[in-house]
């Protein structure tokens, strides 16, 4: 079957075999299942490239349900299940008064793979709201609990990436949420400028939301009309030294200080100043309104994006002396 309704790079790979899952039996017999096919896990299919025809057995994550676990007079814990689809499952929290994922807005992709890539925006990470996940091993089928700190979450990063690559599937996470005196995070720039067009000046968490969402339709393309994969890069984090040439000679240059030792340069910004912004190749492309997100116009294959995005990488590199890479996965 076509592989297109279910990446958001709208790629049209095909997948030799595909299996729905639907619940934790499901996914446990079809781990079980021995030698060939390979077994190849797909979710939201919003952080992937993929470059060829999966050989593979595709097994979709459709596990559902939400539900509040545990509540004090101040706090939630809500359980949801992987298969939820992320954006629509905040705007649920914020239906219901719970506060902490109202940067998050707007995310494309499903719960269960948050955690992988510690997902973020507007100054808010997962990780902060995070209080553990439940996945199954995929050689033994055995359920296991991640605490927070079993995560090892970094900027866009988790054991998930790491040593638990493709050992575990996430099945469920658990969200801590506040009911009142919500923690609210305007400070990232653009999120105060969109708040005061919107003439609001102590903001709820659902206007913060609303403001969110202002901002991201602005400049990212919606992957039901332009295929993307969010951001397909990093932002790169150089060292002192590095950032101390580099910003004498671009003083203009947006950057963020990490540590007293390293800095993270918008790679947006780089790669716009390669002239990228905008333009096409066949249907590949850079996104007009933000160069970090690449499009496809209709029928680019993973391979022109890929290349696209190699030659990106070169010519940064060229320009800048900085290495930017891959924020999505490339599927081989
Ligand atoms: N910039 C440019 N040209 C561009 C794009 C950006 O000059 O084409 C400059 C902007 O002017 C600004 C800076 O780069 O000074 C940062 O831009 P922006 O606030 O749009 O954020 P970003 O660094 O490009 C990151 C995340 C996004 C997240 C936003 C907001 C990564 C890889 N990307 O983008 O995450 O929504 O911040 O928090 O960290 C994603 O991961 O898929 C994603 C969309």
């Amino acid at each position: 079957i076509s592989l297109k309704p279910y990446n958001t790079f709208g790629i049209d790979a095909k997948a030799r075999f595909f299996i729905e899952i639907n619940n934790l039996e499901d996914l446990k017999t079809s781990l079980q299942l021995k030698g060939y096919p390979n077994k190849f896990i797909l979710s939201g299919g919003s952080n992937m490239l993929i470059t060829n025809d999966i050989d593979a057995l595709v097994m979709h994550i459709n596990l559902k349900g939400k539900e509040v676990i545990e509540e004090n007079d101040n706090t939630v814990l809500l359980k949801v299940m992987a298969g939820e689809n992320w954006h629509q499952m905040v705007l649920w929290t914020l239906d219901n008064g719970y506060g902490g994922l109202e940067n998050m807005s707007l995310i494309p992709g499903n719960t269960g793979t948050a955690p992988i890539q510690n997902i973020g925006a507007y100054g808010v990470e997962l990780k902060d709201n995070f209080v553990s996940c439940e996945a199954m091993h995929t050689e033994t089928q055995s359920l296991k609990t991640f605490s927070k700190e079993d995560c090892q979450f970094g900027y866009r990063d988790s054991f998930f990436k790491n040593e638990g690559k493709g050992k575990y599937i996430i099945t469920s996470v658990t969200l801590q949420l506040s009911k009142n005196n919500h923690k609210k995070n305007t400070s990232y720039g653009a999120i105060e400028t969109e708040l005061e067009n919107m003439g609001i000046s102590a903001p709820t968490i659902k206007d913060i939301s609303n403001a969110v969402i202002a901002i991201r339709q602005s400049k990212l393309p919606d992957p039901t009309v332009l295929g993307n994969s969010g951001s397909f890069f990093k932002n790169p984090v150089i060292n002192i030294e590095d950032y101390t040439k580099f910003i004498a000679q671009h003083p203009e240059a947006p950057s963020y200080k990490i540590t007293d030792e390293s800095y993270k340069i918008p790679a947006g910004w780089l790669i716009e100043q390669c002239g990228f912004k905008g333009k096409r190749y066949g249907d590949a492309g850079i996104h007009k309104d933000q160069a970090l997100v690449l499009v496809n116009h209709g029928n680019a294959t993973g391979q022109e994006i890929l290349d696209l995005a190699f030659k990106i990488i070169a010519e940064v590199k060229k320009k800048f002396g900085i290495n930017i890479s891959p924020e999505v996965n490339i599927i081989k």
